[in-house]
């Protein structure tokens, strides 16, 4: 883990190895100029070339050659002044520190935080860029035998000119971006390590923090009654967990997040092909996501009362398997025909919904669910689809997309849809019957709707951005941790 500090230091005095200097596009003269007299004219080629333009993302790494405390000067590009925001900064500090990383480099000090944007206070932009930074140095190193000497790694990443808010903004920073790292581990994990029994366990580790955790096991939930999960369940060989973790903080009904915990999905007996199988060990990354954010408001300790649930199971076939054209009946009592046993994410979220309205009568609830391809296919991996009929709490937990730099886009439920998911032999259909798979996502949500009463209620579908097939910025390939950042942020605003 990186360690992050503070130093009251300008970068002239940092002793640092490399030190992070922004500047924006097109004019990054001054600071051109500044380092050019600094160095003994060292960085007159770069500015007759006009090497340098400030541009978005550009890197240059300029030996010092001793002339300044620090060995290195990373200069980046911060693009326009004008269209700079937190989420840009949070990205050009995962760039930088991956690139330094990269280059064996193992002291980096920074002054991303300090960068003028009218739209931040300086402890947001202490936060996002201490963000950036640990999350561009994740990697998941766990199982590599070969080579280890040669896997690189950051020691300390210093905040220059640090005052009091910059202090707080990179704690909590540090706080939230390691949360998130530990969502990426267990998402990165194979699901032949990670099961639900581990996946359990994971959440019981939040007892350090202070949360009260409850683990149900397979005997547990046969006495809650929660069938739907129990359905899916029955082609796996691994017990299914049904897990609550309660952090309480403040008076009045808690705020419910749910996540979907499908430690592999498979599809059932209706297998999914190889190419589509192949990520399946990221299905649970709704209930690692819910996880991750319970550990990182009991260790910020928010003014919250929240409560994080999550059912867990594998989607396997087998002769005990759940069978297209079965009938559950869910927790609420509301029966579900099977028409797709590939879609059982709404099976076993339909029982974590019901079950969580019933027992803790929250406020809100917000479920993060990786539920859909379809999703994926109309936003693609920029944006997690959020559906719900609640238009105030749509908004809020866009805006608390925005500030974070986890987006959401609002995919509507309207009634019109409905119509696909009627069953002619039960309540509820869980595909889209009729011609196929179209509004694939909305259908999802409209099923959840069965089981949910009267709870101002959202569905997040985060199956495009839980996972990533690029590196970039502060995303490495595999899990991404989504969902953390979005609910601490609107966490901290619910009221
Ligand atoms: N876990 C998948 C959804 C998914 C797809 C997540 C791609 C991440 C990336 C889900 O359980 C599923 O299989 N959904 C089906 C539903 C269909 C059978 C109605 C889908 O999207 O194809
Ligand atoms: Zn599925
Ligand atoms: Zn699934």
């Amino acid at each position: 883990m990186v360690d992050i500090l503070t130093d009251k230091r300008n970068w002239k005095e940092s002793p640092a190895e490399a030190v992070i200097l922004g500047a924006f596009e097109p004019n990054p003269d001054g600071i051109l100029t500044e380092l050019n007299k600094l160095l003994d004219k060292a960085v007159e080629p770069l500015i007759r070339k006009k090497e340098f333009t400030g541009e978005l993302g550009q890197m240059k790494l300029i030996n010092t050659l001793k002339k300044l405390p620090c060995e290195n000067i990373l200069l980046i590009g911060l693009g326009k002044r004008d269209e700079f925001d937190l989420e840009r900064l949070r990205r050009v500090s995962g760039s930088a520190a991956k690139a330094l990383r990269d280059d064996g480099i193992r002291t980096i000090a920074t002054t991303l935080h300090n960068v003028p944007t009218k739209k931040a206070t300086l402890r947001e932009q202490a936060q996002a860029t201490v963000e950036g930074a640990i999350l561009g140095l994740y990697q998941f190193t766990k199982y590599k035998t070969l080579n280890k000497e040669k896997i690189k790694n950051v020691k300390s990443l210093t905040l220059l000119e640090a005052d009091k808010a910059t202090e707080e903004g990179s704690a909590a920073g540090k706080i939230i971006a390691d949360a998130q790292c530990s969502v990426r581990d267990l998402v990165n994990e194979p699901a032949m390590t990670l099961t639900p029994e581990k996946l359990a366990e994971a959440a019981l580790e939040l007892k350090k923090l202070g949360v009260k955790v409850t683990v149900y096991d397979k005997k547990g939930i046969e006495k809650l009654g929660l069938n739907a999960l129990l359905a899916v369940n029955r082609g796996s060989t691994n017990e299914p967990r049904f897990v609550i973790m309660e952090y309480r903080k403040g008076a009045g009904a808690p705020v419910a997040i749910v996540g979907k915990g499908i430690t592999f999905d498979s599809g059932g007996l209706d297998i999914k092909p190889a190419n589509y199988m192949l990520d399946m060990k990221s299905d649970m990354a709704g209930a690692a996501a819910v996880i991750g954010t319970m550990k990182a408001i009991a260790a910020l300790g928010l003014n919250a009362n929240v409560v994080g649930v999550f059912a867990s199971t594998e989607n396997m076939p087998g002769c005990n398997a759940y069978k297209p054209g079965d009938v559950v009946v869910g927790y609420n009592g509301r029966t579900m025909e099977i028409g797709n046993t590939d879609a059982e994410g709404r099976v076993v979220l339909s029982d974590a919904l019901a079950y969580t309205e019933k027992t803790f009568k929250p406020k809100f609830m917000v479920d993060l669910a990786t539920l859909t391809g379809a999703c994926v296919i109309a936003l693609g991996y920029a944006a997690a689809g959020v559906m719900s009929k609640d238009a105030a709490l749509v908004n809020r937990l866009k805006l608390a997309g925005d500030s974070s730099g986890e987006r959401l886009w609002e995919l509507p439920m309207w009634d019109d849809y409905k119509e696909g998911i009627k069953s002619d032999i039960a309540d509820v259909l869980n595909i889209p019957g009729g011609k196929g798979y179209e509004a694939g996502a909305i259908a999802g949500a409209l099923f959840l709707q069965h089981f949910v009463e009267k709870t101002p209620w959202a569905h997040i579908d985060i199956a495009g951005p839980a996972w990533s097939i690029d590196r970039k910025h502060y995303i490495e390939r595999g899990g991404t941790g989504f969902g953390v950042r979005l609910l601490v942020e609107f966490l901290k605003n619910v009221r």
